[in-house]
């Protein structure tokens, strides 16, 4: 094999391992995606791959109801959802990061959402206690969490 071969299984070698390196140390720490990568989710692509229409029509949201989604990121989901409840209904997500919550805020109002409330929060811990939704649900988020039975404690408990 020539250099050029080398060096491209090389650097593919180190993505996985960097890749595989963060999965382990998500079980100890905290380490959430960080907000400067909101991008990656917001493109087609990133629709394509995670099956967003397909997650969604899984979920089965219906106008009226009052939906929590945990981890919304950017709100590759929580945004549609917010539309799919329309009329009548509310979409509220809490996510560990400023950086996100802004993110999720500003694609709210380009799209013209005004029924989403973004909450910053850790959702291993109790944040709206008080809440209770129609639906509760998260995506690509658990693998972040140290504690993940707390987080699906949270769940259910809302
Ligand atoms: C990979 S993104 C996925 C975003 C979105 N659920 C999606 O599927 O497009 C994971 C999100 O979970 C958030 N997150 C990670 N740990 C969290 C925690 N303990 N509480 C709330 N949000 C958390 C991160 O900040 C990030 O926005």
């Amino acid at each position: 094999m020539d250099a050029t071969v080398w060096i491209v299984v090389a650097v593919l070698a180190a993505v996985l391992l960097f890749i595989l390196g963060w999965r382990w140390a998500s079980r100890v720490w905290s380490l959430p995606c960080p907000a400067l990568l909101a991008w990656s989710l917001e493109t087609p692509l990133s629709d394509w791959i995670a099956g967003t229409a397909k997650t969604l029509e899984r979920i089965g949201l219906r106008p009226g109801q009052k939906v929590l989604e945990i981890g919304p990121g950017p709100g590759r989901l929580l945004i549609r959802a917010a539309q799919l409840v329309l009329p009548g209904g509310e979409a509220v997500g809490i996510d560990i990061q400023p950086g996100m919550i802004e993110r999720l805020e500003q694609r709210a109002k380009l799209a013209n959402v005004a029924n989403l409330k973004a909450i910053l929060g850790d959702a291993s811990q109790p944040i709206v206690p008080e809440a209770s939704f129609d639906v509760v649900f998260l995506a690509m988020m658990l693998g972040e969490v140290p504690d993940r039975a707390a987080v699906l404690a949270q769940c259910f408990e809302h």
